[in-house]
Formats: structure tokens, sequence, C-alpha cells
């Protein structure tokens, strides 16, 4: 909000847009209904925060459907601005969704497409029964032909195959800005990311935005001739008089102040995170499980392996999330603790289960204590380690070989012939 608020006062008017999967992750419905209550919340804050950003449309993607069709359906009523997808009908043959809209921006009128790859069908019976998705790439050409000749500039959101993309990109002429969410770098980083990166794809401007919100894809685009390609300022082939593009990749977490209008509904969603305030208070019985023991028990007898687990950065991990204000978010919580949604699930109270505990990697042994010789610990694999260190959501790459070394607790002192 402040660097589009920033873009403004340089007499700039941004025009926002998004490329799809921007409300749930399909990766994180938890089947607890406390978390899935959390994740609506987290929907409802990022419709308040797109309706104040002024986006003027998003494509609909697998993970918007994550909650199902009907709640997509109802969230549109609170969004200001169309879910975008030109290649689906419901199961009554009709689409609750916009194929295009034509708006308008610097007094230029814009068409902006949106579609979405063909799902699998069991995503389609289970998230949209009865549903149907067409082939995208002749639903966007149809949309592109009937308005072409009304607008300035045409964009797509292309939540769709990179096949497409490029078949968009290279053989369709009026196609001016194709933002395409799925490519290879789709998530490569859950926090912070300030590179600056250039594509420029035949003519056609390729915009690939990822950092799940972290980062926004910026592309400054100059007319000199409609009929004309883009070409980037640092293409050296561009002829002179032609169009211009200039792409960027702007971080947005570390750089910026926050907005009081964005901190005030932020800070309503971080309260909703409290186990206080269900929905459906019959759906929300939580008996935390009896199965982990946590550090402070295994302290006790092992004081030596804790003291050494203290000073990773394992026994550091929640206070990295309170230092940036994150500890209170059910999207980030879930690799900083330990067994969020089993120990506790008020955010706002995690208790003694802060921190990646013993038990995130030993795994549950409940007994063992009460007798340690009759109830062992099996040997630390490298499984347990790839549910937080999951290359999908993490910066760093994780390779076991040479993790395991670093946070290796120091063995036991057994007795001779044991
Ligand atoms: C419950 C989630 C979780 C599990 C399970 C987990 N880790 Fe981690 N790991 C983290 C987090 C979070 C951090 C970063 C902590 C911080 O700095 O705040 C981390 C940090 C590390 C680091 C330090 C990275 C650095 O650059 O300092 C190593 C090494 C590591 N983990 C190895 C492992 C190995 C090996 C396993 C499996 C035996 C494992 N982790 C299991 C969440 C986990
Ligand atoms: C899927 C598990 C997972 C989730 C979800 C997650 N993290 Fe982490 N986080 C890790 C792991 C693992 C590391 C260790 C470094 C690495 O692999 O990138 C880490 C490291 C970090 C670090 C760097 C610590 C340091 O200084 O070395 C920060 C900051 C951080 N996480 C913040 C967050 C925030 C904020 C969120 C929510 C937006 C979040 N994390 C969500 C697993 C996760
Ligand atoms: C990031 C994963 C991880 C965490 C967290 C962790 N450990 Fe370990 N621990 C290991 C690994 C790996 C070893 C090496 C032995 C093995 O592979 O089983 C080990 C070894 C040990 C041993 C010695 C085993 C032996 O055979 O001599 C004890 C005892 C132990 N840990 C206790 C703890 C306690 C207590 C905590 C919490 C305070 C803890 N560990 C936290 C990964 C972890
Ligand atoms: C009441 C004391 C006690 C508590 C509490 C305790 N341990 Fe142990 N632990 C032992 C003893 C004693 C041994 C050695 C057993 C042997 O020599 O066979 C042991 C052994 C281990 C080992 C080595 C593998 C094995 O089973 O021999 C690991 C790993 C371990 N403990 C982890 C933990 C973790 C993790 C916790 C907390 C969840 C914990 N322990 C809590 C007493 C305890």
């Amino acid at each position: 909000m402040t660097y589009l608020n920033s873009l403004k006062s340089e007499g700039i008017e941004p025009f926002l847009v998004d490329g799809g999967d921007w409300l749930f992750s399909l990766g994180r419905l938890h089947p607890n209904p406390l978390l899935q209550q959390q994740m609506l919340q987290k929907a409802l804050l990022l419709i308040d925060a797109y309706n104040l950003f002024g986006t003027r449309a998003a494509a609909l993607g697998e993970h918007d459907l994550a909650l199902g069709l009907d709640r997509l359906v109802e969230f549109q009523k609170r969004m200001k601005f169309p879910v975008l997808c030109a290649n689906f009908k419901d199961a009554s043959g009709e689409s609750p969704f916009a194929a295009s809209t034509i708006v308008t921006s610097q007094g230029r009128k814009v068409l902006i497409v949106g579609a979405m790859r063909v799902p699998p069908q069991r995503f389609i019976d289970k998230h949209c029964a009865g549903s149907s998705f067409s082939d995208p790439y002749p639903a966007i050409l149809e949309q592109i032909e009937a308005h072409i000749d009304e607008v300035d500039l045409c964009v797509v959101l292309g939540h769709i195959d990179r096949a497409d993309v490029d078949r968009l990109a290279t053989e369709v002429t009026g196609v001016d800005v194709v933002v395409e969410p799925n490519s290879s770098n789709g998530s490569e980083n859950t926090w912070i990311n300030d590179e600056i990166k250039t594509t420029l794809h035949s003519g056609t401007v390729l915009l690939k935005p990822s950092g799940q919100g972290s980062e926004l894809a910026r592309a400054d685009l100059w007319f000199r001739d409609k009929a004309k390609p883009w070409f980037s300022i640092w293409d050296e082939d561009a002829p002179a008089g032609s169009n211009i593009a200039d792409l960027s990749t702007v971080g947005l977490a570390p750089h910026i102040g926050r907005h009081p209008a964005m901190e005030k509904i932020v800070a309503e969603f971080m309260a909703t995170t409290r186990y206080k305030n269900p929905i459906d208070a019959d759906e929300m019985q939580f008996e935390p499980s009896t199965h982990f023991l946590g550090s402070i028990t295994c302290t006790v007898c092992h004081p030596q392996q804790a003291a050494y687990w203290k000073q990773t950065a394992h026994g550091r991990a929640y206070a990295t999330l309170e230092a940036s204000g994150d500890q209170f978010r059910y999207d980030c919580m879930p690799c900083h603790v330990t067994g969020y949604g089993e120990t506790f699930v008020d955010a706002h109270e995690p208790g003694r289960w802060k921190d990646v505990q013993c038990e995130s990697c030993h795994g549950l042994n409940p007994r063992h204590p009460s007798k340690p010789e009759a109830f062992p610990w099996p040997a630390v694999k490298d499984t347990p380690c790839w549910s937080c260190h999951n290359p999908s959501e993490t910066k760093v790459p994780f390779d076991p070989v040479q993790a395991m070394p670093r946070i290796a607790c120091p063995l036991l002192k057994r007795s001779e012939g044991k």
C-alpha cells in the first residue's frame, strides 16, 4: 500500500492485477476446522487488502478453489474487482466468473482476460463438482478477438500451462502483457526477495510474479505506436521509436513502512487467530494430544543435548517469527513451533510449544521416560526434516547429508558394553 501510494505521488497510476492462487493454499488445507477458520479469515484479510490496493482483476487459480466453488462465489461479493476465468462453467452451465473485463488506466482502455489450465478430474470432483474447464487457449483468443478493437492495451492473466503462455506471447498479435504465475520459480521464496529480473518475450511483455506476495512484478509501459510490439529499454536491438517496457521485480517486505489502514486490518486478522473466536462452536472442540512430552520434560534427563539444541537455529525458531511480528500467523507458525494443531491451536498462546523441539525430529515416544531402556527411540532420519525444509516453501535448498551434522545432538555416554 505504501509502495502504491509512493507511485501515485510520482504521478503514476498503478494498474494492479493478480495471476491467481492468492486466497488460499491447497497444501495447507489442514483437517482441523480451526485451521480452516484461520484460512478463511486470512482470505477475508486478503480481499480487504486487495480492495484497498485498488486491484483491477485477479485470475482464477486452483488454490482459490481450495475451500470450494461456493465459498469463492460468496467471497466474490466482497471483492471490488472481478475474478476472471474465460474457460470455466459451473454445474448449471453458467459461469460465476467473467471471462474478461475492460478498465481504464491513465486514459487508456485496457482489456484484461483471465483463464486457468484444466485441472485433473479428481480436483474438479473435490472442489467444484459438476463444473468444467474448456481448453484455455481458444477461450482467451475468443475474448481478444471480440474486444481488441475497443481497447488500447490487452493484458492476459494466464493461469495456464507454460506452452500456452509461449504461444500467446509469440503467435498472437495484440497481446501486450501476459502475467504468468505458474512458471518454475513460482513460489521459491516464502518471505524476502529483492532481485531485479527482466523477461521480455518476443515483443510481448511476460511478467512472472513470485515470492508469495512479498514481491511485485512491475512493468512500466511507454506507448509510442499502438501497432508496434514492446521492447525492453535494455534490449540493444530495439528499433528507434518502438514501444518501451521497463520490467522489474520489487521486493516489498523489508523496504517500506506500514500503512495505517493496512495495519488496522492486519491487526484485526491477528485477533482472529485466537481459539476464543470460533465461527461454529460445535466444530471447534480441541483436545491437545497427550503424545507430546515437550522439551521441558526431555531436558530433565538430557541436559547436555538440550543445551546443545538450544543454541541451534531450531532452539530459536520462534524468536525469529517474533522479530518480524509474524508469530500469530497460522501460515508461518507450523514450521517454527512444535506440533501446531496437535499441541495447541490458539496462535496467541503457544505455551511451551515454541521452537522446533526434540520431538519434531526424534518423533513421539510418550512412554520413554517411564522406562527408557524398554522404550528406546529410533535413529533420527531425514524424513521429518522435509516437512519443514520443504523446497517449495523455503528459501535455502536442503541437503540432509550436510544439514544433519549441524543439528545432531551429542551422543549419550553409555556405560561399557551397552
Ligand atoms: C518443525 C519444523 C522443522 C523440522 C522438523 C526440522 N527443521 Fe531444521 N529448521 C527449521 C526452522 C524454522 C529453521 C530456522 C530457524 C530460525 O533460524 O529461526 C531451521 C534451521 C535448520 C538449520 C540451520 C540453517 C542455518 O542456516 O542456520 C539446519 C542445519 C537444519 N534446520 C537442519 C534440519 C534437519 C537435518 C532436520 C531433520 C533431522 C530438521 N532441520 C528438521 C524447521 C525445522
Ligand atoms: C514449510 C515450513 C516453513 C514455513 C511455513 C515458514 N518457515 Fe520460516 N523457515 C523455515 C525453515 C526450514 C527455515 C530455515 C532456512 C531455510 O531453509 O530457508 C526458515 C527460516 C526462516 C527465517 C530466516 C531465519 C534466519 O535468520 O536464518 C525467517 C526470517 C523466517 N523463516 C520467517 C518466516 C515467516 C515470516 C514465515 C511466514 C510467512 C515463515 N517463516 C514460514 C520453515 C518455514
Ligand atoms: C533437528 C533435529 C533434532 C532436534 C530438534 C533434537 N535432536 Fe536430538 N538428535 C538429533 C540427531 C540427528 C541425533 C544423532 C543421533 C541420531 O541420529 O539419532 C540426536 C541425538 C540425540 C540424543 C543421543 C542419542 C544417542 O543415541 O546417544 C539424545 C539423547 C537427544 N538427541 C535428545 C534430544 C533432546 C532432549 C532434544 C530437545 C531438547 C533434541 N534431541 C532435539 C536430532 C535432533
Ligand atoms: C526420566 C528420564 C528421561 C526422560 C524424561 C527422557 N529420557 Fe531419553 N533417555 C533416558 C535414558 C536413561 C536413556 C538411555 C537409555 C539406554 O541407555 O538404553 C535415554 C535415551 C534416549 C535416546 C537415545 C536412544 C535410546 O532410546 O536409547 C534418545 C534419542 C532420547 N533418550 C530422547 C529423549 C527425548 C526426545 C525425550 C523427551 C521427549 C527424552 N529422551 C526424555 C532418560 C530419559
